[in-house]
């Protein structure tokens, strides 16, 4: 077993804890919902909520708990059972849970004004300036309040600068929740490109049309689609990681080739990679330029805020100056610019700028991943422990994944089954789900998650 005494805190001098730094009582001793058992809090969420769901997880009944709070790297159930979080806010909470700086800062910010609709605020301001200094394609920003928000507006902005209809869109790919985003996310089997399928019912046929579709990192394919179609396609959209499948080297490069042969923008989704894999995203990782770029979770500090970042001439077509005029774009959203998100943001910009931060992140998801494999191995599973930065998971196949068609071949209910073993560890993934490191996760976390791991692996093989 290596060394796992090295710490993956950042060692700074600052306060250990949240309630060391703003004097407040520890979270085990502030009043929350532990007057409801989780029994009753079901029992109402049964009866108002859809599937007693937030969204579209729906977790089997021996692993479906509800939390009360979390503190850095851990996370609490309503009976006080502790977790250690591998999903971190679905990757928002890159420096864990209610990070002292950004809890002071959103909290100031709050007593100071919660928000100024139809005006600038100056946090929003001094936050747009940064953002444009540290992403690599921005001369602009435009806020937006969600990473859905950010691709809805982004599509919208190229379909307005190059007068052309459609989006071309890679199989699998997620770029949120809307009509446009939620073609061929979810595929059974591979499509029959570039003809897109409607991941949901109620969405128009009209919308689902105008989206092209490609394998992941098949460039042949992409091509010959773009070959065809060029005079009708506006942007290429892409997300650098998709989900667990890094881009080949050359892919994103070969991207930005084909969009300047065709006067096709390149739409890079850094909803998740912004200011993740290291400080200047994906941008700065694979060494690509897009022309636009989207950002959410880390760019929003945990809160409503995400933006579109890139060209000018393309962002500047939602200058309200413009109403009325050839390409006007509509933006607009009660939250866009939201002071209190901005100001956790820079709270956030500030931690992650300070040095190291990043190769002590991406170190532990590397040892995890090692160490994960190392075990995996010796309880003979045949799977693989993978990352990019600190994205990271476990995959039922022998390969790292190239595209959609791989993960579908991939075993499923397998990885499936482990994880919910995982689960019943302490361990806060989703079952199937990419996980994510944060700064703040520890050398005891390493230490438990792999004794997690080492029954959860003797479970498996038993059953
Ligand atoms: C790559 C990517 N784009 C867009 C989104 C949508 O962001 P949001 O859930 O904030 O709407 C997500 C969400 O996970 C994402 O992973």
């Amino acid at each position: 077993m290596k060394d796992l005494s090295r710490s993956y805190t950042n060692g700074s001098e600052q306060p250990s804890t949240k309630q060391e730094f703003l004097n407040v009582p520890s979270p085990a001793t502030q009043p929350s919902s532990d007057k409801l058992s989780q029994r009753e809090l079901f029992e109402i969420a049964d009866r108002v909520l859809p599937g007693s769901g937030l969204g579209s997880y729906s977790l089997a009944d021996d692993i479906r708990l509800i939390y009360t709070h979390g503190e850095g790297s851990r996370m609490w159930d309503v009976d006080g059972n502790e977790y250690i979080d591998y999903v971190g806010g679905a990757g928002a909470l890159i420096l864990g849970h209610s990070h002292p700086s950004v809890v002071k800062a959103a909290q100031t910010q709050f007593e100071r004004g919660a928000h100024m609709f139809g005006s600038l605020n100056d946090v929003a301001i001094q936050l747009a300036e940064r953002l444009v200094e540290d992403i690599p394609c921005a001369e602009r920003i435009a806020y937006a309040t969600t990473g859905s928000e950010a691709t809805a507006y982004a599509m919208r902005l190229a379909r307005a600068f190059t007068g052309r209809n459609k989006i071309l869109k890679f199989e699998g790919a997620y770029h949120g929740n809307h009509d446009y985003a939620i073609v061929s996310t979810f595929p059974k089997e591979p499509g029959s490109y570039p003809q897109g399928t409607a991941d949901s019912y109620g969405q128009p046929d009209a919308t689902v049309s105008t989206m092209l579709v490609c394998p992941y990192n098949d460039l042949n394919k992409l091509r010959e689609i773009v070959a065809e179609h060029h005079s009708d396609v506006a942007a290429i959209f892409a997300e650098p990681v998709q989900r667990i499948i890094p881009a080949q080297p050359g892919f994103l490069q070969e991207i930005r080739q084909i969009c300047d042969e065709y006067d096709i923008l390149f739409i890079l989704d850094e909803v998740v990679t912004g200011f993740r894999l290291g400080y200047g995203g994906a941008q700065q990782w694979f060494d690509v330029k897009p022309d636009l770029s989207t950002h959410g979770k880390v760019v929003g500090g945990g809160g409503p805020l995400s933006c579109v970042a890139g060209r000018a001439d393309v962002i500047s077509l939602s200058d309200p100056k413009l109403k009325g005029q050839q390409g006007y774009t509509y933006f607009n959203g009660t939250l866009h610019g939201n002071p209190v998100a901005a100001a956790a943001t820079m709270a956030m910009l500030d931690e992650l700028g300070k040095p190291g931060v990043y190769e002590r992140m991406n170190g532990f998801a590397d040892d995890l991943c090692k160490e994960t494999q190392k075990l995996l191995d010796q309880h003979n599973i045949p799977a693989i422990a993978e990352h990019t930065g600190s994205l990271w998971q476990i995959l039922f196949m022998d390969k790292t994944p190239c595209n959609q068609a791989d993960v579908l071949a991939s075993d499923q209910v397998a990885m499936r089954k482990l994880d919910t073993l995982l689960m019943k560890q302490g361990q806060y993934i989703l079952p199937g789900v990419r996980r994510f490191v944060s700064t703040v996760h520890t050398a005891r976390d390493l230490e438990e998650t792999l004794r997690g791991l080492d029954i959860a692996c003797r479970e498996f093989n038993r059953f």
